[in-house]
């Protein structure tokens, strides 16, 4: 379904991501990308500074985000990666797409709505530290989107609402022109990644404070796994896997060999909580630790990447000006 498409990856160089961001949203965006004809893999700087107003916090998240995805096994020589700030072609069509934006979507658009409710639950004004970068976000990402032709952008369920606005917004401006000026997007929700749960057992999140790290040292990743919530059952009562939370996290990570070893161990008393915790751990640097290398690597030799970054640009370029151009022959009428 992705051969001879265009698919767009946006991510928010915002946060440091964990072990649960890598197995169910930066690794599935990588392996995807391989599959499609074209695959544009953008680090959204401009929509971060909506928020982070620090340029070198900003920057470290930005190196830390592109070596994360080099390190999963990005292909710059397939993937055109960029950053959005080398791309100025972007904010120009924002501002054509502006034109054709109804201020009701962004009323409506989730990131500026759940702003506000945070507002209301704190008594403040409703509009209190809201900048118009996240009032109109919704608008620039549909510009990521349509300047460069996508069919797909890969999303989580909360950035459906997004694609849909980008689709609006351009099937409004081919509607006034009567003609295909931007191409429609699809979202696509991938509803088989792995929602990995943290180690309280409520969903893996840096706000939660219950994240396994991703590209530290196996003591940090040691630390984290050791806390992992358990019970007071001894090892040799019989128990249901399910529901142990060691075994659930090891779901997204084990092979189906591993992961009935672990459940036949518990289900006959012959494993131990601090067993299978090792085996969770020997699983979890198993799998990170060819990346964690390379994102060592990435990080200590950041010139390197930033050469990808500016031949991504360069090739994303020239298609972002051919989309600008059509919409300004469109709208000045030239
Ligand atoms: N809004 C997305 C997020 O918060 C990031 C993003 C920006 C994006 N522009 C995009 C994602 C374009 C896909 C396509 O995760």
């Amino acid at each position: 379904m992705f051969e001879e498409k265009t698919i767009l990856t946006g991510v928010k160089p915002t946060g440091t991501p964990h072990l649960g961001n890598y197995l169910g949203a930066i690794k599935p965006a990588i392996e995807l990308g391989k599959k499609a004809s074209r695959h544009y893999m953008f680090i959204a700087d401009y929509h971060a500074i909506n928020a982070e107003k620090d340029p070198a916090v900003l920057n470290e998240k930005l190196k830390e985000i592109a070596c994360i995805y080099l390190a999963g096994g990005l292909d710059p020589n397939h993937s055109v990666f960029y950053r959005q700030s080398d791309i100025p072609e972007i904010p120009e069509i924002t501002t054509i797409l502006y034109a054709y934006t109804p201020k009701g979507f962004m009323n409506k658009a989730h990131a500026y709505k759940a702003a506000v409710d945070k507002n209301r639950e704190a008594g403040k004004p409703d509009d209190d530290g809201i900048n118009m970068g996240l009032y109109t976000y919704p608008t620039l990402m549909a510009a990521d989107i349509l300047t460069f032709n996508t069919d797909i952008v890969p999303v989580g369920k909360d950035q459906i609402q997004h694609v849909e606005i980008a689709r609006d917004i351009a099937g409004a401006i081919n509607a006034h022109y009567n003609k295909e000026l931007l191409h429609l997007p699809e979202y696509y929700v991938d509803e088989h990644v792995a929602v990995v749960p943290g180690i309280d057992g409520r969903k893996m999140s840096k706000s939660y404070g219950n994240v396994i790290p991703l590209f530290e040292d196996d003591k940090a990743i040691k630390k984290a796994i050791f806390s992992i919530k358990t019970d007071s059952r001894p090892m040799e009562e019989p128990k249901d896997p399910e529901g142990i939370l060691v075994y659930e996290i090891y779901k997204s990570i084990a092979t189906p060999a591993e992961l009935q070893e672990m459940g036949d161990g518990l289900r006959q008393g012959k494993l131990g909580y601090g067993h299978i915790k090792n085996m969770l751990l020997d699983a979890v640097i198993r799998e990170i630790s060819e990346a964690r290398e390379k994102y060592n690597y990435y990080m200590a030799h950041f010139a390197e990447v930033e050469e990808m970054l500016q031949e991504g640009a360069k090739k994303a370029r020239p298609v972002a000006q051919e989309t600008l151009r059509r919409l300004k022959d469109a709208v000045f009428g030239r």
